[in-house]
């Protein structure tokens, strides 16, 4: 059984879809087994996104994150990061599948209503950047 990180961004929690997009989560198999709400300072943001801070759309990034709550996860299923990946849809809202989380309620790239990592190392990472073991509960 896999793990991964989630996150519901504030484009989301803003418009108080947090219960639609869990929905969505355990509908597709996966389970919530950690979970609380941060808002990000903007250092966090830079922090967690690093990878992306020689981007055009970094500035843009770190002020969205960090403009309201988002909802950190861990989520717990079988092939967890490839089955989040496929149930967030598409990174761009326009190519992301009919169904998918992006494609029913992101509204931009940038504005995209949540994260998901994208391998067993960052999944690890980024699990114990926001999460102590204690606060898993599978
Ligand atoms: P995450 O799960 O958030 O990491 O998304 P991803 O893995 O599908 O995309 P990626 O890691 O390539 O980009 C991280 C985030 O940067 C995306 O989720 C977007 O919110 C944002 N982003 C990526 N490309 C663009 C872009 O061209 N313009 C803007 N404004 N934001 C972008
Ligand atoms: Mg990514």
């Amino acid at each position: 059984i896999e793990r991964t990180f989630s996150m519901i961004k504030p484009d989301a929690t803003r418009r108080n879809l947090t219960g639609a997009i869990v929905k969505m989560l355990e509908e597709g198999g996966l389970r919530v087994v950690a979970s609380k709400r941060v808002w990000m300072s903007k250092r966090d943001a830079e922090g967690f996104y690093a990878v992306h801070k020689e981007r055009p759309f970094f500035g843009e990034l770190v002020e969205g994150m960090s403009s309201g709550p988002t909802v950190v996860q861990v989520l717990e299923g079988e092939n967890a990061i490839a089955r989040n990946r496929e149930l967030m849809g598409a990174t761009n809202p326009t190519q992301a599948a009919d169904g998918t989380i992006r494609k029913v309620h992101a509204l931009s790239i940038g504005e995209n209503s949540v994260h998901g990592s994208d391998a067993p190392e960052t999944a690890k990472e980024e699990i114990a950047y926001w999460f102590s073991e204690l606060e898993i509960v599978g």
